[in-house]
């Protein structure tokens, strides 16, 4: 039995509405009330987050409500942005900080995701630091450089003691919803390095302890095989997170798996 407990996120992006959200919810509930080997957080948009947390508490669920980005700042004149504060007054748990779609569609950089990551720990909330090369970056061998330069930088002035509260998210830019999964193996060796990297950057308590999950086209048919490497911890899971039934088989893998290795 592998010693991380795996986690599982199902990133909802710009997906559903107030219907499809509720409904939504409440199948990925019903499917995986058998599961207690995970760790399982969805990330719905802003406006349904409260109603997301109402079903999962009247249900009872420990399923961990998320959000998809935070701003650092705690209140004030930031048009459009979200607070650490107002997230945990909506019952967030954990948060998402530089997803590709931040930093290549929005534009986010290095620095600012460090400064939010920092926010979301100081907070007391669980941080998700995403980081991934794009398809031109693997083509140009510099995939390891540019994750290792986003693991580095996205982490920052932070301290070993903030670790209970990180996990790390391996998404490959080129993988992302193009239906391109990385091999278990290409996946592995990202991953495995990543370790190595923290184990240098802090100790290899921290390293050992601290999940690093997949991201980029996970499915139900693919999950077992990414999740049986052994610096695989879990997934983040886009498109097939909207479909309860398909993130549920997601979700076993990464616990029958976690049991069994
Ligand atoms: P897909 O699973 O749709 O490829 O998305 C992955 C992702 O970006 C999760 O954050």
């Amino acid at each position: 039995m592998r010693e991380r407990k795996p986690f599982v996120g199902g990133n909802w992006k710009m997906n559903t509405n107030r219907t499809t959200s509720a409904d939504l919810t409440r199948g990925v509930i019903d499917a995986l009330s058998s599961v207690n080997n995970a760790e399982i957080a969805i990330f719905p948009p802003f406006p349904y987050l409260l109603s997301v947390r109402s079903i999962l508490r009247d249900r009872g669920s420990s399923i961990k409500l998320g959000a998809q980005d935070c701003y650092h700042k705690p209140d004030g004149a930031f048009t459009g942005e979200v607070s650490l504060d107002m997230l945990k007054d909506c019952g967030v748990q954990t948060v998402l900080v530089g997803h590709s779609e931040r930093r290549h569609v929005i534009g986010e950089s290095d620095e600012m995701i460090n400064t939010k990551l920092r926010a979301v720990v100081d907070a007391g909330l669980i941080a998700i630091l995403c980081i991934g090369e794009t398809l031109d970056q693997r083509e140009s061998g510099h995939t390891d450089p540019v994750n290792q330069r986003q693991l580095r930088t996205g982490l920052a002035d932070v301290s070993a003691d903030a670790f209970e509260r990180i996990v790390i998210a391996y998404e490959p830019v080129w993988a992302i919803g193009t239906g391109k999964t990385a091999t278990p193996e290409d996946a592995q060796d990202v991953h495995g390095k990543l370790r190595k990297l923290l184990a240098q950057m802090y100790n290899t308590d921290v390293a050992q302890r601290t999940r690093i999950i997949y991201g980029g086209s996970v499915k139900g048919a693919n999950a077992e095989e990414l999740f049986r490497q052994p610096d695989i911890d879990g997934g983040l899971i886009g498109g097939a997170s909207l479909k309860a039934p398909e993130f549920a088989q997601i979700v076993k893998a990464a616990s029958v798996t976690a049991a069994k290795t």
